[in-house]
């Protein structure tokens, strides 16, 4: 099976996602900047593996405050590293929360010899990554009750192991209700501009032996229509206190389609996506991609040249369209403000 990331003693070693599914290449980052680098170009991608990857990223970048000659150089240069990670992709949260229980850590390990607090936060790093696993299995355990066996089951782009330290947040749940003995038929949308449902989703559901039909974005209404669709899962970059939910572009579209068939629409993400901070899905940033991901497939160019391209990399799904959220604290229904309320006062 493949590693999406993992900790080595001689650097962060990553999966090369721009390469799947015709190359599996791993490449080992040995500085902050070059982690950064991946995440922004998106070498490693998706909300909670870009959490991992940052906490990697900030205890490799220790290794460089350690060799300045003042506590004073020390913290300004943890501060750098921490802000370049943190303007990489500004979307999904918990690349913010990952980076934030580092400076957590950081602070706490204030009264260490800089060996003991260089290996404290390399180990802080690699418990974020288990801690993650974890948390999908749990994802998968609540969220696999909600899909009934031998149904047709549809997810937009790649919330899998690939997407997180492992195991996987949507594609958790329908693992888990395979793992449990249902029968599912997964449809994978596309996921244009980047096509991490044809590339990646494809490509870990064929490594599972889960049954997989890939199809373009604008098919899924056709195959709800057809009855081929029970569910839909997907996954999230950011959750708003009220439910809204930020996820890959078309997710929305999605989710209105769902609605339209009366299928239900579920999103599953660890209870740290939601942002406590935002009441509501308005004031989630959403991320604005290089035109270049539209106008061409590698190098094959697909519109005329100058001509105007939008890419938001995300759009928001309203709470409304959202049958429950699925975290591994337990599943939200509506009201999300009462139920995500509620898991987060325990
Ligand atoms: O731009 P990406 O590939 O990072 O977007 C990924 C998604 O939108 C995923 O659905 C989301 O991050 C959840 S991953 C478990």
């Amino acid at each position: 099976m493949f590693k999406t990331i993992e900790w080595t003693p001689a650097g962060v070693m990553m999966l090369d996602q721009r390469l799947l599914p015709l190359e599996e290449v791993y490449v080992t980052l040995t500085d902050y900047p070059g982690v950064a680098a991946a995440i922004r170009d998106m070498l490693i991608r998706g909300a909670p593996a870009i959490g991992v990857a940052a906490a990697m990223g900030v205890a490799i970048g220790l290794r460089e405050v350690a060799r300045q000659s003042s506590d004073e150089a020390r913290d300004a240069k943890f501060d750098e590293v921490c802000q370049l990670l943190a303007g990489t992709r500004p979307t999904a949260v918990n690349l913010f929360w990952a980076i934030d229980r580092m400076r957590r850590k950081y602070a706490a390990t204030r009264h260490l010899n800089w060996p003991e607090r260089v290996a404290a936060m390399e180990r802080e790093a690699v418990a974020i990554h288990a801690e993650d696993v974890e948390c999908c299995q749990r994802i998968g355990r609540h969220g696999q009750v909600l899909l009934a066996g031998n149904s047709g089951v549809l997810t937009h782009c790649n919330a899998g192991a690939l997407a997180t330290g492992g195991y996987g947040t949507a594609l958790g749940v329908i693992r888990a209700a395979v793992e449990n003995g249902k029968r599912l038929h997964v449809y994978a949308d596309e996921t244009r501009p980047y096509l991490q449902g044809a590339r990646l989703t494809a490509w870990e559901l064929r490594q599972l032996d889960v049954p997989v039909t890939v199809i373009t974005d604008n098919m899924s209404g056709h195959f709800m229509s057809k009855g081929k669709i029970q569910a839909v899962v997907v996954g999230a970059d950011r959750i708003a206190a009220n439910g809204d939910t930020a996820n890959k572009i078309g997710t929305f579209m999605v989710a209105v389609l769902a609605s339209y068939h009366h299928i239900p629409f579920y999103v599953a993400a660890p209870f740290s996506t939601v942002d406590f901070t935002l009441s509501s899905g308005q004031s989630i940033p959403i991320e604005e991609r290089n035109a270049r991901e539209v106008t061409h497939i590698r190098d094959i160019q697909l519109t005329p040249d100058g001509v105007e391209i939008g890419n938001p990399a995300f759009d928001v799904t309203p709470s409304h369209l959202i049958t429950a959220i699925v975290t591994d604290q337990g599943v939200a229904r509506p009201p999300f403000v009462e139920s995500l309320g509620r898991l987060h006062a325990g």
